[in-house]
C-alpha cells in the first residue's frame, strides 16, 4: 500500500474512533440520571421523545465495539507500518515461506494460507507419497484413496465429466468399459496427467452432401446396428466404400477406433459424445470435431493426479474392498 493511502486509512480509522468517543461522552454528560415523563420539547408528526438517558446497555456494548476495535487494531496490521502484535510465520521453516511473507513478522492472509497449506502438507504429504508409490490399480481399491480422488474429482473434473463421472454431450462418460484413449490404468494416469485434444476432420469438402449422407448411413446402419431413418436417400454400399478409403486410416478397418489417436469405437453408439442420431452424426463427420481433455499435470500434480486416475480406474472396476466403505 502507496504511503499516501495508508496514512489516509489511518487518519480515518483513528479519527472515527476518537470523534466517536467524544461523541459518546459529551452527549452523556449533560444527561439526567434517572428516567422520566418530561419530554424534551420537540414534537414530530405528534411524536415526541422523552428526555431520557442512554440505556445503560446501550452505552456499555458502544465502549465495548470501541474496544473491539482498539484491540483489532493492535493485534493484527493494518495501520501504517505496524504489523500488529500476533505472531507470523516464526513456526513455519524458511522453505515454507513464500518471497511474500519474508518481509517480516505479523499477521497478514499469506502466513495464514501458507500455515494451512504446511499443515495440510504434514497431513497429507506422507499419505500421497504413499499412494503415489503403489501401482493405479492398487490404489483403486482401497478405500481412503478413492475417498481423497473422489474428492479430487469433485472440485476438478465435475464441471465436464459430471459428479457421477457418466459425462455429457461433448464429455466422455468415465464409468463404462469403452475408451477413446485406452482405459488402462496407466493410459488413464496419461489422458489426465498430459490432457488430450481428439481431432476428427470435417469432410464436408472432400466427400460432398451426399458423400457425407452416406458415410453416415453406413456408420450409423451397419457399424453402431441402429436402423435408418426410413425417408433417408442414403446409399449404404457407396457409404462403405468411401468408409474404406476415407476414415479407416484412423477408425480402423472395423470401425473400432484406434485409442493411440482417441480416434472413438464407431460400433459402441451409446459412448457417442456427440450423439449417435442420423443428424447428429452427419454433423460430426460435415464439420469435424475438436474434443479437449485439458491438462492437469501443473495444476495438480504427479501424486494427486494418480489419486485421480485410481478414482478414475475403480469406476468401471469397482472392487469389493472399496465398496464396503460405501465407495
Ligand atoms: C485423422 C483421423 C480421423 C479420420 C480420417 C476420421 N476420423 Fe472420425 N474421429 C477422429 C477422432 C480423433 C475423433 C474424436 C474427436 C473428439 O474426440 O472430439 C473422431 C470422432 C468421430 C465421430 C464422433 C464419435 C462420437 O463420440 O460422437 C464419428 C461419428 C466419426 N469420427 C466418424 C468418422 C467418419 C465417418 C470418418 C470418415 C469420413 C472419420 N470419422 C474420419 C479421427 C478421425
Ligand atoms: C474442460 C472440461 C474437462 C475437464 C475439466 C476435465 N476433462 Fe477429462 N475430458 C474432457 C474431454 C472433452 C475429453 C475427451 C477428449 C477427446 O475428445 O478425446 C476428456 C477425456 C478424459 C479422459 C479419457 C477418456 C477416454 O475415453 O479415454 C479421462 C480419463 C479424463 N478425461 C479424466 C478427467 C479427470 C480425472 C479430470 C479432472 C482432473 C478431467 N478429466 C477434467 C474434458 C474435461
Amino acid at each position: 500500500m502507496s504511503t499516501a493511502w495508508s496514512l489516509y486509512i489511518t487518519v480515518l480509522t483513528l479519527g472515527t474512533l476518537i470523534a466517536l468517543t467524544w461523541l459518546l461522552l459529551s452527549t452523556r454528560k449533560g444527561q439526567r440520571g434517572d428516567t422520566t415523563e418530561e419530554t424534551v420539547g420537540h414534537a414530530f408528526d405528534g411524536i415526541e421523545e422523552y428526555d431520557n438517558p442512554l440505556p445503560k446497555w446501550w452505552f456499555w456494548l458502544f465502549i465495548a465495539t470501541l474496544l473491539f476495535a482498539v484491540g483489532y487494531l493492535v493485534l493484527y496490521p493494518g495501520l501504517g507500518t505496524w504489523r500488529g502484535l500476533l505472531p507470523g510465520y516464526s513456526y513455519l521453516d524458511n522453505a515454507a515461506r513464500t518471497e511474500f511473507a519474508t518481509g517480516g513478522q505479523g499477521w497478514t492472509g499469506v502466513h495464514e494460507w501458507e500455515k494451512e497449506m504446511a499443515r495440510a502438507e504434514a497431513r497429507y504429504g506422507p499419505l500421497f507419497a504413499k499412494y503415489a508409490s503403489m501401482p493405479v490399480a492398487e490404489v483403486a481399491k482401497d478405500p481412503k484413496a478413492l475417498k481423497m480422488g473422489g474428492r479430487l474429482f469433485a472440485s476438478n473434473c465435475a464441471v465436464c465429466h459430471g459428479s457421477d463421472a457418466k459425462g455429457a454431450y461433448g464429455f466422455p462418460n468415465l464409468t463404462d468399459d469403452v475408451w477413446r484413449w485406452g482405459g488402462e490404468p496407466d493410459t488413464i494416469k496419461a489422458s489426465i496427467m498430459n490432457g488430450r485434444m481428439g481431432v476428427m476432420p470435417g469432410w464436408a469438402q472432400v466427400l460432398g452432401e451426399q458423400g457425407v449422407t452416406d458415410v453416415s448411413a453406413f456408420v450409423l446402419k451397419e457399424l453402431a446396428g441402429r436402423p435408418l431413418p426410413g425417408d433417408s436417400k442414403a446409399n449404404v454400399d457407396n457409404g462403405r466404400t468411401l468408409f474404406a478409403t476415407t476414415c479407416v486410416a484412423c477408425h480402423g478397418a472395423q470401425g473400432k477406433g484406434t485409442p493411440m489417436m482417441g480416434a472413438p469405437d464407431l460400433t459402441r453408439p451409446e459412448a457417442f459424445i456427440y450423439g449417435s442420431s442420423f443428424a447428429q452424426l452427419q454433423q460430426t463427420i460435415r464439420y469435424g470435431r475438436k474434443g479437449e481433455m485439458p491438462a492437469q499435470a501443473q495444476l495438480q500434480g504427479d501424486d494427486r493426479v494418480h489419486l485421480l486416475a485410481a478414482y478414475v480406474y475403480s469406476l468401471s472396476h469397482p472392487t469389493p474392498e472399496a465398496s464396503e466403505q460405501g465407495q
